[in-house]
């Protein structure tokens, strides 16, 4: 046969699948020289497990791979450490040809499941940390990770050989059929890639999902995508503890709330307003509050300011009705990192109509920052008392961030709780 499993450890083999056509994955990322769908199958004394599945397309792939190491009535466990299409694609069929098998998910994967398959009759177990599984002489302990990068994602940890079955966690995008990370060229920039797309949102998950991965002994760990880690696999989950520290931790005082303000501005008014809106926020004791023109700088180091900041404040003219093209720019970059519950707020100078403050105070809401205080708008040049409103604005804004503001506005976004999902 053409398509071979691959042997990973004492009777735990790779049934996946290679997509090296594969340019862009999820219509946001791209992927180089293509990514695989990496499915396992764990032989035990009594039982035999399959972790993950493939995306439908290499259905073919996965089953011809499957029959050379397990029958289908061995098959007593499938375990799904993440329900998103590219590792369930083949899971109908796999349910069909081995009715023995039960499936074991996260409790979040649960109503997901039964979408997934559209019934309400399925012979599951919902897992947590801890819970295991046993083959015959090999044990499946279940780790919760959620939002690692889905609300339903876990890890499975084969305890008598150190391996970790991680989902998408330290996965990325990377075809290249010789597997394992010593062998395969060199795949850091997907690694780096992936992390910053996915997993990057959810980073306080990622630091949660750490907690519970450190402890282990980690021979060998194998994910959902790319290669398999078996050497110096610790140093993956060094470089995700890394990755999802704080930036800036040890530049701004643990006590300073920041208040980051960008803006542009066409004649210099919503420029001098910014200024006001500033000078008003470090009135404000413990506030640091910056201030930067979009006209002067890349968005990727902004991106970064934001990921760090407690507030975020645009200032934008109104020009044919809209706010500019860089702020929205800007905003539509920020699909990487998590700006949910963070302050949020809007202000601009406007000629005729003005509409640029409340759509931009929208989008905020939209991505679940709080807008607590009510941007302020002034027609064309500022007035000295108009530039007191706006420094009167900016009081607030670091009252908000301190917690001196009394007043308790409920913002509709404080409704919904679970952070975003991206796509993986
Ligand atoms: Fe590889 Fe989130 O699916």
């Amino acid at each position: 046969m053409s398509e071979a499993p691959v042997s990973i450890a004492p009777d735990v083999f790779w049934i996946g699948a290679l997509d090296p056509q594969l340019r862009v994955f999820d219509v946001i990322l791209r992927t180089a020289n293509g990514t695989t769908y990496n499915a396992y199958c764990v032989r035990g004394e009594t039982g035999v497990a399959v972790i993950d599945t493939v995306k439908a397309e290499y259905a073919d792939t996965f089953f011809e791979r499957l029959e050379q190491v397990a029958r289908y009535d061995e098959i007593t466990v499938i375990v799904l450490n993440h329900l998103e299409p590219d590792h369930t694609g083949a899971l109908p069929e796999l349910m069909r040809r081995a009715p023995r098998a039960r499936l074991y998910i996260s409790v979040k994967a649960q109503t997901m499941l039964k979408g997934l398959l559209k019934s309400e009759d399925l012979a599951y177990t919902p897992v947590d940390t801890g819970d295991t599984v046993n083959l015959g002489g090999r044990t499946l302990t279940f780790l919760n990770t959620p939002f690692l990068h889905w609300p339903d994602t876990q890890c499975t940890y084969l305890n008598e050989e150190a391996l970790l079955f991680s989902g998408d966690v330290f996965g990325c995008h990377f075809c290249d059929g010789r597997l394992f990370n010593d062998r395969v060229g060199d795949f850091r920039f997907s690694f780096e890639y992936y992390y910053q797309h996915i997993m990057r949102p959810f980073r306080e998950h990622v630091r949660a999902g750490l907690d519970l991965i450190e402890p282990l002994r980690l021979d060998l760990i194998a994910p959902a995508h790319g290669p398999i880690l078996r050497d110096a696999p610790r140093s993956y989950v060094q470089r995700y503890r890394q990755l999802a520290a704080p930036l800036l931790h040890n530049e701004a005082s643990d006590r300073a709330k920041t208040l980051v303000i960008f803006y542009i501005s066409s004649y210099g008014n919503t420029a001098r307003m910014a200024q006001a809106v500033r000078d008003g926020a470090e009135e404000i004791d413990g506030v640091r509050a910056s201030l930067y023109d979009l006209q002067g700088g890349e968005v990727t180091p902004f991106v970064d300011l934001i990921e760090e900041a407690d507030g975020i404040v645009f200032g934008s003219p109104t020009i044919n009705g809209d706010a500019v093209k860089p702020i929205w720019d800007l905003l539509s970059s920020l699909a990487v990192v998590s700006v949910k519950d963070k302050l949020g707020a809007a202000f601009g100078s406007y000629g005729w109509t003005g509409e640029a403050v409340s759509m931009l105070e929208d989008r905020l809401r939209g991505l679940k920052l709080r807008v607590p205080v009510t941007g302020v708008r002034v027609k064309l040049i500022p007035t000295e008392e108009e530039l007191d409103q706006c420094r009167l604005f900016g009081r607030q804004l670091g009252k908000h961030l301190t917690g001196r503001n009394a007043r308790r506005v409920i913002d509709m976004s404080e409704l919904f709780k679970e952070p975003h999902h991206a796509q993986g």
